[in-house]
Protein backbone atom coordinates (compact mmCIF):
# COMPACT_ATOMS: atom_id res chain seq x y z
CA UNK A 1 0.00 0.00 0.00
CA UNK A 2 1.89 3.13 -1.22
CA UNK A 3 2.49 5.59 1.82
CA UNK A 4 1.29 8.74 0.29
CA UNK A 5 -2.38 7.06 -0.42
CA UNK A 6 -5.35 8.99 0.70
CA UNK A 7 -7.08 7.28 4.10
CA UNK A 8 -10.04 6.72 1.39
CA UNK A 9 -7.65 4.48 -0.70
CA UNK A 10 -6.25 2.66 1.89
CA UNK A 11 -9.37 1.54 3.05
CA UNK A 12 -10.42 0.88 -0.37
CA UNK A 13 -7.24 -0.91 -1.36
CA UNK A 14 -7.65 -3.05 2.31
CA UNK A 15 -11.46 -3.88 1.54
CA UNK A 16 -10.32 -4.54 -2.45
CA UNK A 17 -7.59 -6.69 -1.21
CA UNK A 18 -10.36 -9.13 1.14
CA UNK A 19 -13.31 -8.80 -1.17
CA UNK A 20 -15.89 -10.93 0.52
CA UNK A 21 -14.66 -10.88 3.69
CA UNK A 22 -15.73 -9.10 6.54
CA UNK A 23 -11.95 -7.12 8.91
CA UNK A 24 -12.36 -5.48 11.85
CA UNK A 25 -13.26 -1.60 12.32
CA UNK A 26 -9.61 -2.41 14.69
CA UNK A 27 -7.63 -4.27 11.88
CA UNK A 28 -8.48 -1.39 9.12
CA UNK A 29 -7.59 0.97 12.09
CA UNK A 30 -4.24 -0.58 12.75
CA UNK A 31 -3.05 -0.97 8.98
CA UNK A 32 -4.07 2.72 8.36
CA UNK A 33 -3.03 4.01 11.95
CA UNK A 34 -5.67 5.81 12.60
CA UNK A 35 -9.11 5.61 15.11
CA UNK A 36 -11.19 2.90 14.76
CA UNK A 37 -14.34 6.01 14.35
CA UNK A 38 -12.17 7.78 11.47
CA UNK A 39 -12.28 4.24 9.77
CA UNK A 40 -16.27 4.16 10.76
CA UNK A 41 -16.74 7.38 9.13
CA UNK A 42 -14.69 6.78 6.10
CA UNK A 43 -17.06 3.31 5.51
CA UNK A 44 -19.82 5.19 5.76
CA UNK A 45 -18.94 7.91 2.57
CA UNK A 46 -17.82 5.10 0.86
CA UNK A 47 -21.23 3.37 1.61
CA UNK A 48 -23.13 7.04 0.61
CA UNK A 49 -20.88 6.63 -2.62
CA UNK A 50 -22.66 3.50 -3.72
CA UNK A 51 -19.54 1.18 -2.17
CA UNK A 52 -21.55 -2.48 -1.30
CA UNK A 53 -20.09 -2.40 2.54
CA UNK A 54 -22.36 -4.08 4.73
CA UNK A 55 -20.90 -3.59 8.39
CA UNK A 56 -21.58 -6.06 11.10
CA UNK A 57 -20.78 -5.51 14.98
CA UNK A 58 -18.55 -7.72 15.79
CA UNK A 59 -17.33 -8.92 12.63
CA UNK A 60 -16.40 -5.80 10.68
CA UNK A 61 -16.69 -4.61 7.03
CA UNK A 62 -17.05 -6.07 4.41
CA UNK A 63 -17.05 -5.07 0.41
CA UNK A 64 -19.80 -7.41 -1.46
CA UNK A 65 -17.40 -9.87 -3.57
CA UNK A 66 -19.36 -8.92 -6.85
CA UNK A 67 -19.12 -5.50 -6.07
CA UNK A 68 -17.07 -4.15 -9.46
CA UNK A 69 -16.46 -0.25 -8.76
CA UNK A 70 -13.35 1.06 -11.47
CA UNK A 71 -11.03 2.63 -9.03
CA UNK A 72 -7.01 2.94 -8.54
CA UNK A 73 -6.98 1.37 -5.56
CA UNK A 74 -9.32 -1.55 -6.39
CA UNK A 75 -6.36 -2.15 -9.62
CA UNK A 76 -3.60 -1.88 -7.31
CA UNK A 77 -5.32 -4.12 -4.63
CA UNK A 78 -5.19 -6.69 -7.35
CA UNK A 79 -1.78 -6.00 -8.98
CA UNK A 80 -0.06 -5.64 -5.12
CA UNK A 81 2.70 -3.78 -4.10
CA UNK A 82 4.05 -2.80 -7.76
CA UNK A 83 5.55 0.77 -8.51
CA UNK A 84 3.04 2.06 -10.63
CA UNK A 85 1.15 5.08 -11.48
CA UNK A 86 -2.66 4.41 -11.76
CA UNK A 87 -5.21 6.99 -13.02
CA UNK A 88 -9.21 6.33 -13.23
CA UNK A 89 -11.34 8.57 -14.63
CA UNK A 90 -15.15 8.63 -14.97
CA UNK A 91 -14.73 10.43 -18.41
CA UNK A 92 -12.01 11.40 -20.37
CA UNK A 93 -10.97 12.78 -24.22
CA UNK A 94 -8.59 9.56 -24.77
CA UNK A 95 -7.03 7.41 -22.10
CA UNK A 96 -3.85 7.13 -24.77
CA UNK A 97 -4.31 11.11 -24.89
CA UNK A 98 -4.15 11.74 -21.31
CA UNK A 99 -1.00 8.87 -21.02
CA UNK A 100 0.67 10.64 -24.47
CA UNK A 101 -0.08 14.09 -21.71
CA UNK A 102 1.42 12.35 -19.08
CA UNK A 103 4.20 10.61 -20.04
CA UNK A 104 6.87 12.90 -19.50
CA UNK A 105 5.91 13.18 -16.04
CA UNK A 106 6.14 9.29 -15.53
CA UNK A 107 8.80 7.37 -13.39
CA UNK A 108 7.42 3.88 -14.39
CA UNK A 109 4.51 2.40 -15.78
CA UNK A 110 1.47 3.60 -15.75
CA UNK A 111 -2.00 2.94 -16.09
CA UNK A 112 -4.57 5.41 -17.38
CA UNK A 113 -8.64 4.36 -17.15
CA UNK A 114 -11.76 5.28 -17.99
CA UNK A 115 -15.76 4.38 -17.54
CA UNK A 116 -16.26 6.55 -20.68
CA UNK A 117 -14.21 8.62 -23.34
CA UNK A 118 -15.41 11.48 -25.90
CA UNK A 119 -12.88 11.35 -27.94
CA UNK A 120 -11.34 7.38 -28.13
CA UNK A 121 -9.16 6.60 -30.95
CA UNK A 122 -8.30 4.09 -33.03
CA UNK A 123 -6.27 2.94 -35.28
CA UNK A 124 -5.38 4.48 -38.85
CA UNK A 125 -7.00 7.47 -37.67
CA UNK A 126 -10.43 6.22 -37.00
CA UNK A 127 -12.53 7.10 -33.76
CA UNK A 128 -13.41 3.93 -31.13
CA UNK A 129 -16.90 3.89 -30.11
CA UNK A 130 -16.42 4.29 -25.97
CA UNK A 131 -19.71 4.73 -24.68
CA UNK A 132 -20.49 5.40 -20.48
CA UNK A 133 -20.16 2.16 -18.41
CA UNK A 134 -21.06 -0.36 -20.88
CA UNK A 135 -17.11 -0.50 -21.99
CA UNK A 136 -13.56 -0.55 -20.31
CA UNK A 137 -11.36 1.84 -21.71
CA UNK A 138 -7.61 1.58 -20.76
CA UNK A 139 -4.00 2.64 -21.90
CA UNK A 140 -0.91 0.52 -20.49
CA UNK A 141 2.10 3.03 -20.61
CA UNK A 142 5.26 0.06 -20.52
CA UNK A 143 9.20 0.67 -20.59
CA UNK A 144 9.77 -2.43 -22.42
CA UNK A 145 13.61 -2.66 -22.97
CA UNK A 146 13.74 -3.32 -26.64
CA UNK A 147 15.07 -2.21 -30.27
CA UNK A 148 12.96 0.20 -32.52
CA UNK A 149 12.88 -2.90 -34.87
CA UNK A 150 11.19 -5.37 -32.28
CA UNK A 151 8.33 -2.72 -31.96
CA UNK A 152 5.70 -4.56 -34.21
CA UNK A 153 6.00 -7.74 -31.43
CA UNK A 154 4.81 -5.92 -28.63
CA UNK A 155 1.43 -5.57 -30.82
CA UNK A 156 1.26 -9.26 -31.48
CA UNK A 157 2.14 -9.70 -27.62
CA UNK A 158 -0.88 -7.08 -26.69
CA UNK A 159 -3.57 -9.37 -28.47
CA UNK A 160 -2.38 -12.66 -26.80
CA UNK A 161 -2.17 -10.86 -23.63
CA UNK A 162 -5.52 -9.55 -23.75
CA UNK A 163 -7.25 -12.50 -25.04
CA UNK A 164 -5.48 -14.63 -22.26
CA UNK A 165 -7.21 -11.74 -20.03
CA UNK A 166 -10.56 -12.26 -21.30
CA UNK A 167 -10.91 -16.02 -21.47
CA UNK A 168 -9.74 -16.37 -17.54
CA UNK A 169 -12.49 -13.57 -16.51
CA UNK A 170 -15.29 -14.90 -19.21
CA UNK A 171 -14.67 -18.26 -19.98
CA UNK A 172 -15.00 -16.92 -24.00
CA UNK A 173 -12.68 -17.66 -26.33
CA UNK A 174 -11.39 -14.76 -28.16
CA UNK A 175 -9.16 -14.86 -31.28
CA UNK A 176 -7.53 -12.60 -33.14
CA UNK A 177 -8.62 -10.79 -36.20
CA UNK A 178 -4.52 -9.77 -37.68
CA UNK A 179 -3.36 -7.34 -36.80
CA UNK A 180 -4.55 -7.22 -33.17
CA UNK A 181 -8.44 -6.99 -32.91
CA UNK A 182 -10.13 -9.23 -30.88
CA UNK A 183 -13.25 -11.33 -31.46
CA UNK A 184 -15.66 -13.47 -30.35
CA UNK A 185 -18.39 -15.44 -32.55
CA UNK A 186 -16.93 -13.86 -35.44
CA UNK A 187 -17.24 -10.35 -34.04
CA UNK A 188 -15.17 -7.83 -32.82
CA UNK A 189 -15.43 -7.51 -28.84
CA UNK A 190 -11.90 -4.98 -28.26
CA UNK A 191 -9.47 -2.57 -30.35
CA UNK A 192 -6.18 -2.08 -29.55
CA UNK A 193 -3.98 0.95 -30.11
CA UNK A 194 0.03 0.54 -29.64
CA UNK A 195 1.48 3.42 -29.90
CA UNK A 196 5.67 3.26 -29.31
CA UNK A 197 7.82 6.81 -28.15
CA UNK A 198 11.23 6.08 -29.47
CA UNK A 199 14.42 7.62 -29.32
CA UNK A 200 15.64 7.85 -33.45
CA UNK A 201 19.15 8.21 -32.87
CA UNK A 202 19.73 4.97 -30.62
CA UNK A 203 17.13 2.87 -32.29
CA UNK A 204 15.49 2.18 -29.11
CA UNK A 205 12.06 1.78 -27.96
CA UNK A 206 11.44 4.35 -24.70
CA UNK A 207 7.44 3.82 -24.04
CA UNK A 208 4.57 2.39 -25.30
CA UNK A 209 1.00 3.16 -25.00
CA UNK A 210 -1.31 0.34 -25.20
CA UNK A 211 -4.46 1.27 -25.25
CA UNK A 212 -7.03 -0.89 -25.29
CA UNK A 213 -10.87 -0.71 -25.28
CA UNK A 214 -13.11 -3.72 -24.49
CA UNK A 215 -16.86 -3.43 -25.07
CA UNK A 216 -18.57 -5.18 -22.10
CA UNK A 217 -22.49 -4.99 -22.29
CA UNK A 218 -22.58 -2.21 -25.02
CA UNK A 219 -25.72 -3.67 -26.90
CA UNK A 220 -27.02 -0.82 -28.57
CA UNK A 221 -24.01 -0.22 -31.44
CA UNK A 222 -24.40 2.70 -33.87
CA UNK A 223 -25.79 1.30 -37.17
CA UNK A 224 -21.50 1.43 -38.84
CA UNK A 225 -20.63 -1.15 -36.12
CA UNK A 226 -23.95 -3.13 -35.29
CA UNK A 227 -23.39 -5.83 -38.15
CA UNK A 228 -19.42 -6.40 -36.55
CA UNK A 229 -19.13 -5.29 -33.38
CA UNK A 230 -19.94 -7.52 -29.99
CA UNK A 231 -19.62 -7.01 -26.43
CA UNK A 232 -18.57 -10.01 -23.35
CA UNK A 233 -22.69 -9.49 -22.55
CA UNK A 234 -20.86 -10.96 -19.11
CA UNK A 235 -19.99 -9.42 -15.82
CA UNK A 236 -16.77 -8.50 -15.42
CA UNK A 237 -14.80 -7.51 -12.31
CA UNK A 238 -13.25 -4.43 -14.02
CA UNK A 239 -10.00 -4.03 -12.15
CA UNK A 240 -9.33 -7.35 -11.94
CA UNK A 241 -9.21 -7.49 -16.22
CA UNK A 242 -7.54 -4.30 -16.48
CA UNK A 243 -4.89 -5.69 -13.53
CA UNK A 244 -4.42 -8.92 -15.40
CA UNK A 245 -4.29 -7.58 -18.55
CA UNK A 246 -1.50 -5.36 -17.41
CA UNK A 247 0.41 -8.10 -15.86
CA UNK A 248 0.50 -10.65 -18.62
CA UNK A 249 1.71 -7.31 -21.03
CA UNK A 250 4.49 -6.50 -18.75
CA UNK A 251 5.47 -9.89 -18.37
CA UNK A 252 5.59 -10.49 -21.86
CA UNK A 253 7.45 -6.73 -22.91
CA UNK A 254 10.15 -8.13 -20.36
CA UNK A 255 11.06 -11.27 -22.23
CA UNK A 256 9.91 -9.73 -25.68
CA UNK A 257 13.15 -11.10 -27.72
CA UNK A 258 11.44 -14.35 -26.68
CA UNK A 259 8.70 -14.99 -29.62
CA UNK A 260 7.31 -17.91 -27.72
CA UNK A 261 4.08 -16.37 -27.39
CA UNK A 262 3.72 -16.46 -31.19
CA UNK A 263 2.36 -19.74 -30.70
CA UNK A 264 -0.90 -18.25 -29.00
CA UNK A 265 -1.03 -15.57 -31.43
CA UNK A 266 -1.35 -18.07 -34.65
CA UNK A 267 -3.11 -20.62 -32.65
CA UNK A 268 -5.81 -17.89 -31.77
CA UNK A 269 -5.87 -16.63 -35.43
CA UNK A 270 -9.06 -15.68 -37.12
CA UNK A 271 -7.00 -15.45 -40.61
CA UNK A 272 -4.72 -18.26 -40.77
CA UNK A 273 -6.09 -20.73 -43.64
CA UNK A 274 -8.79 -18.08 -44.18
CA UNK A 275 -9.25 -16.06 -47.82
CA UNK A 276 -8.83 -12.49 -47.06
CA UNK A 277 -8.85 -9.29 -49.24
CA UNK A 278 -6.84 -6.04 -49.10
CA UNK A 279 -5.68 -3.62 -50.74
CA UNK A 280 -1.98 -2.43 -51.44
CA UNK A 281 -0.68 0.69 -53.72
CA UNK A 282 -4.22 1.23 -54.48
CA UNK A 283 -4.71 -2.30 -55.74
CA UNK A 284 -7.25 -5.08 -54.25
CA UNK A 285 -6.57 -8.09 -53.62
CA UNK A 286 -7.89 -11.84 -53.21
CA UNK A 287 -5.57 -13.70 -51.22
CA UNK A 288 -4.83 -17.13 -48.43
CA UNK A 289 -3.65 -16.29 -45.30
CA UNK A 290 -0.76 -19.01 -45.01
CA UNK A 291 1.53 -17.87 -42.14
CA UNK A 292 2.25 -14.72 -39.29
CA UNK A 293 5.50 -14.58 -39.33
CA UNK A 294 7.49 -14.05 -35.67
CA UNK A 295 7.63 -10.36 -36.12
CA UNK A 296 4.27 -10.09 -36.74
CA UNK A 297 3.84 -10.39 -40.79
CA UNK A 298 1.47 -11.63 -42.77
CA UNK A 299 2.14 -13.90 -45.28
CA UNK A 300 -0.56 -14.11 -48.39
CA UNK A 301 -0.21 -16.17 -51.61
CA UNK A 302 -2.73 -14.09 -53.88
CA UNK A 303 -4.32 -15.59 -56.52
CA UNK A 304 -2.22 -14.90 -59.31
CA UNK A 305 0.21 -17.36 -57.01
CA UNK A 306 2.24 -14.50 -55.69
CA UNK A 307 3.27 -14.47 -52.41
CA UNK A 308 3.31 -11.13 -49.96
CA UNK A 309 3.98 -10.21 -46.74
CA UNK A 310 1.54 -7.67 -45.12
CA UNK A 311 3.39 -5.63 -42.25
CA UNK A 312 0.94 -3.70 -41.61
CA UNK A 313 -2.57 -2.22 -42.94
CA UNK A 314 -6.37 -3.76 -43.05
CA UNK A 315 -7.23 -6.67 -44.90
CA UNK A 316 -11.12 -8.31 -44.00
CA UNK A 317 -11.83 -11.71 -44.73
CA UNK A 318 -13.93 -13.41 -47.15
CA UNK A 319 -17.13 -15.08 -45.73
C1 LIG B 1 -8.98 -0.02 -32.89
O1 LIG B 1 -9.81 -0.93 -32.80
O2 LIG B 1 -8.81 0.61 -33.96
C2 LIG B 1 -8.15 0.33 -31.68
C3 LIG B 1 -9.03 0.88 -30.61
C4 LIG B 1 -8.30 1.24 -29.34
C5 LIG B 1 -9.23 1.86 -28.33
C6 LIG B 1 -8.57 2.10 -27.02
S1 LIG B 1 -9.72 2.54 -25.78
C7 LIG B 1 -8.45 3.00 -24.71
C8 LIG B 1 -7.44 3.74 -25.54
N1 LIG B 1 -7.79 5.12 -25.68
C9 LIG B 1 -8.06 5.45 -26.95
O3 LIG B 1 -8.40 6.58 -27.33
N2 LIG B 1 -7.94 4.38 -27.73
C10 LIG B 1 -7.53 3.22 -26.99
Amino acid sequence: MGENMTLRDRVIYILESRKGEYISGQDIADTCKVSRSAIAKCVAALKAEGYPISSVNNLGHSLDKESDILSESGIRAVLGDENIEIKVYKTIDSTSSEAKRAIGNLSGNAIFAAEEQTAGRGRHGKSFYSPKQSGLYFSCVLHPEVKLSDAPAITSACAVAVCEAIELATKKHPQIKWVNDIFIDDRKVCGILTEAVSDFETQTVQAVIVGIGINLTTEDFPQELAEIATSLGTKTDRCKLIADVYSRLNALCDALPDKSFMREYRARSLVLGRDIRFTRNSIDYTAKAVAIHDDGGLEVLTESGETIVLNSGEISIRL
